[in-house]
């Protein structure tokens, strides 16, 4: 099994960190220092490299240094089959992408070969928020899992932009609308084949690990589309609803209305779990698409775990740290305090501190 590992970071006007190169260990890299001195900061850099977007849901130019004009991330990943070097430079004026030195346009491919993981504390949101949470979970496991869901999911998007455009219209014209309904149907049903097909290779992981940690009873994930099926049922259900659609003045149905289900003991956890509970699925949830995506692209994905212990008992900490040492690959794990990740050998430690970056 091939691997995702950063063998370089260099950041230069990157939020609070004005400069910095290291050199990450390929096992476990430990990141502490304080509240707010720039580890989440290192995190969402690496993250960006690897998925073009932050995790945080900021804006681009809320990451570039207070004072600068433009940030600059370049991450060199060395494995057999990933020997590349990227280089993206945001500013006002937009992003640019270098790869090796070139300018590029970058397309499914380059998301599969970067495969990473992030866990942060904003994951609760998987449980406990609303459905589109758990929609950006499932689109951001497949833009890396999947190399043709990235041009799935922005055609899809731009057909219920233009249908939506439509329903608004007085009088409605019937024939710009059917022409939308058909691009809609068709990158929605490869939407749903892709979502659906994470979502059985992700399930049987995901109970597994929830009856390792002890999640209390049966659990389940499963996987709940607004229309079942494919094309032909995706059409039907633009016909059937296009009174309501126009009344509404927007798309009531298609995978952007999909959602993901939790269960644990039959109860849906985003109703009736237990806080701890809805700890343990997230947890879960989050080995999950690491299993997944280390099958779907053959390599072991990056982990970022931002923060996590604070959040965990004693017994997810754990199950969580043998997770990781069970599984090989790289990891950035960051924490206020250092003595309490578990990890002995095999890790090099960075300090933090108002955006300068020491080894220890
Ligand atoms: N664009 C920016 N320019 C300068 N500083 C920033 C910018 N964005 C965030 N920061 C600073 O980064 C710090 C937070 O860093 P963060 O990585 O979240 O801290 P923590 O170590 O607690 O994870 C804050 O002090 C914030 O003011
Ligand atoms: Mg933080």
């Amino acid at each position: 099994m091939g691997r995702v590992q950063l063998d370089e970071l260099f950041l230069v006007d990157y939020r609070n960190i004005s400069g910095l190169t290291i050199e990450p260990s390929p096992r476990f890299n430990i990141v502490s220092g304080r509240n707010g001195m720039g580890k989440t900061n290192l995190l969402e850099a690496i993250y960006i490299i690897g998925s073009m977007r932050s995790f945080r849901q900021s804006r681009r130019v809320e990451m570039v240094r207070r004072g600068a004009a433009e940030t600059r991330i370049r991450g060199r990943f060395g494995d057999v089959s990933v020997g590349m070097t990227c280089e993206i430079t945001m500013g006002r004026e937009g992003r640019q992408v270098k790869i090796d030195g070139k300018g590029a346009h970058l397309d499914g491919r380059y998301f599969h070969a970067l495969p990473m993981v992030i866990f942060h504390p904003g994951n609760l949101a998987i449980v406990q928020a609303g459905p589109d949470a758990r929609r950006r979970f499932l689109d951001r496991a497949l833009f890396q899992a999947e190399i043709l869901y990235q041009e799935a999911y922005r055609s899809y998007g731009k057909a219920v932009a233009s249908r939506n455009r439509i329903l608004k219209t007085r009088p409605l014209d019937r024939r710009a609308l059917d022409s939308f309904d058909e691009q809609l149907a068709s990158h929605g049903a490869r939407m749903v084949m892709m979502r659906e097909r994470l979502v059985v290779s992700m399930a049987p992981l995901f109970e597994e690990a929830m009856e390792r940690i002890g999640g209390g009873g049966q659990s389940r994930m499963e996987y709940r589309p607004k229309v079942e099926g494919g094309f032909d049922e995706i059409m039907s259900a633009l016909h059937n609803t296009i009174e309501k659609d126009t009344a509404m003045g927007y798309t009531t149905v298609g995978p952007h209305a999909d959602d993901l289900i939790f269960e644990v003991n039959d109860l849906d956890a985003r109703k009736f779990a237990s806080q701890g509970q809805q700890r343990t699925v997230v947890l879960a949830a989050k080995i999950a698409e690491t299993g997944s995506l280390e099958k779907s692209t053959g390599r072991t994905p990056l982990l970022l775990l931002d923060d996590v212990s604070s959040e965990l008992d004693k017994d997810r900490n754990r199950h969580l740290f043998d997770f990781l040492k069970e599984r090989g690959g790289q990891v950035f794990i960051t924490t206020t305090h250092n003595d309490h990740i578990p990890i002995e050998g095999d890790r090099v430690d960075f300090c933090v501190e108002n955006g300068s970056i020491a080894v220890n």
